[in-house]
């Protein structure tokens, strides 16, 4: 048996050179035992690794993109993560393709690692907060938890982020620093070492309120776009969690007198901190990341009993967003949405208003697909409120990623959840509609018309949906002859 131990949880070089070695001496991934120095201080006294003769002759090529896998994967917090990477690099030697094979288990595993570790890395981005220390030598420190060892890949990020400010993110593995010049890496710390309540926290959450007035949607957007795990750290917490409790009309009306008060001092040294890390926070969630996450949501019944979170598609840089109601049957099984008849019917009309269907997002208001089994067959059921409720976090999420030019709601579930209100159709389509700095085109379901048993009445509502889509072409080409 080999026992290995490496100098820290992300001592990848560490790892790199032991491996080699291990592997170009013959020793099978199961002769050998991981560790890290730290982790075992007086159990074991050297690598065993260095005990093994260089085999200069030997040579093996890994390909390029395994580095970069295992580079990410080795932050995993999973304590086995060293000896699966070793097992993969052991398997990839005679099998060079290996990581072509999405469905391999040592490779979904090595590669869903590596997708976690990329997720928190992009949370760190967006959910660190900076507190003000200190008056004369202003030193700005944050206290965050990340589930992974991502302390070292994410300071890069902050160094360049807040290149003239010091500052140091503690947290409870390591810890980083900035001093203007370099970044230092010291041992974790207790979370009582992080300081509290001070005089940032209050800029920041008068800034918070006057940054999202008056577009007062982006306040319901900067709600979702913070899972409630993250907002314990977040000095803005206590603004939003009342936000939330109250009445939307009340809260919203608070913020706007708070940002608008004549005496508050907006002009502060700290503002250019709070500014970018509030553009951080919102720039942070591209579509592949909120799929992932998604593809865990439990936030309603919904998930039970449907195959899979269907999210939406389309170009991160779409101008043009389509909102559904949710998954059909074949978009449950399939995994995408609007693939079945209702997805038909709309190729074809977008095909007809001059729409291509490939440079548009296309989303449902609610993720999972909700149906009663009737024998063989799935009987599609519509959402109802609460379901609603809690799936527009992710419309909401999409769209801050989006930024579309506008939104079109497709029947009255996705008018609901676009516009935050049961919104008839009829007397609603045919005109934009202005939601919170959003513009909002309502039309019919593409379904509605599938069900319509009358042709003449068919043919007259398709022109009517295909009149209502051109509205929506239209107002794109002045979206770019503006630009
Ligand atoms: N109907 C919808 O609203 N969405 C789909 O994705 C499919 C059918
Ligand atoms: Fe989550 Fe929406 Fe699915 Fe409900 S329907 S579990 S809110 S993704």
């Amino acid at each position: 048996m080999h026992t290995i131990i490496l100098d820290s949880e992300t001592d990848f070089n560490g790892w790199r050179q032991a491996a080699r070695r291990l592997a170009l001496n013959e020793v099978k991934p199961q002769e050998v035992t991981w560790t890290v120095r730290n982790a075992e201080p007086e159990l074991f006294a050297a690598t065993e690794a260095d005990h093994l003769p260089d085999v200069p002759e030997g040579t093996f090529n890994v390909p390029a993109k395994f580095v970069e896998l295992a580079k990410a994967a080795i932050l995993h917090r999973n304590s086995e993560r060293f000896a699966r990477l070793y097992r993969l690099l052991w398997r990839l030697r005679n099998h060079h393709d290996l990581l072509n094979v999405a469905t391999d288990p040592d490779v979904a595993e090595i590669n869903a690692m590596a997708r976690a570790v990329h997720r928190d890395e992009h949370k760190m981005y967006a959910f660190v907060r900076f507190r003000e220390v200190g008056r004369v030598n202003t030193h700005f420190v944050a206290w965050f938890e990340p589930e992974h060892h991502i302390v070292e890949l994410a300071a890069p990020f902050f160094a360049k982020r807040f290149a003239d400010m010091p500052w140091s993110i503690l947290t409870p593995d390591v810890c980083a620093h900035w001093d203007g010049h370099a970044i230092s890496i010291t041992p974790g710390v207790a979370k009582s070492e992080a300081p509290g309540e001070d005089r940032l926290e209050e800029t920041w959450r008068s800034y918070y309120a006057a940054i999202f007035n008056p577009a007062r949607l982006k306040v319901k957007a900067m709600q979702t776009e913070m899972p409630q795990k993250y907002w314990r750290n977040l000095p803005e917490a206590s603004l939003i969690k009342p936000l939330i409790a109250s009445a939307e009309r009340t809260a919203v009306a608070m913020i706007a007198n708070e940002a608008t008060e004549p005496h508050k001092p907006q002009k502060r040294l700290d503002e250019p901190m709070a500014r970018k890390q509030a553009q951080d926070a919102r720039a942070h969630d591209t579509i592949a990341a909120l799929r992932d996450e998604a593809a865990d949501c439990r936030a309603c019944p919904l998930w039970q009993d449907a195959t899979q979170t269907v999210f939406g598609e389309g170009p991160q840089g779409a101008t043009l967003m389509l909102v559904g109601e949710q998954p059909g049957d074949k978009e449950d099984l399939a995994g995408h949405p609007f693939v079945g008849p209702a997805g038909q019917m709309l190729d074809r009309a977008l095909e007809d208003a001059g729409i291509d269907r490939a440079s548009v997002y296309i989303t449902n208001a609610v993720k999972h697909f909700k149906f009663v089994q009737r024998g063989k067959v799935r009987l599609h059921q519509k959402p109802n409120t609460a379901e609603i409720r809690a799936c527009r976090q992710w419309y909401a999420r999409e769209l801050a990623a989006i930024k579309p030019e506008l939104v079109v709601a497709l029947g009255a579930t996705a008018a609901h959840s676009v516009l935050g209100k049961i919104t008839p159709i009829n007397k609603n389509r045919g005109h934009l509609i202005d939601h919170d700095g959003t513009k909002v085109l309502v039309t019919v379901h593409p379904s509605y018309l599938l069900r319509l048993p009358d042709e003449k009445a068919k043919a007259l509502e398709y022109q009517r949906f295909i009149d209502d889509l051109k509205i929506a072409a239209d107002q794109l080409r002045n979206a770019v002859r503006a630009a």
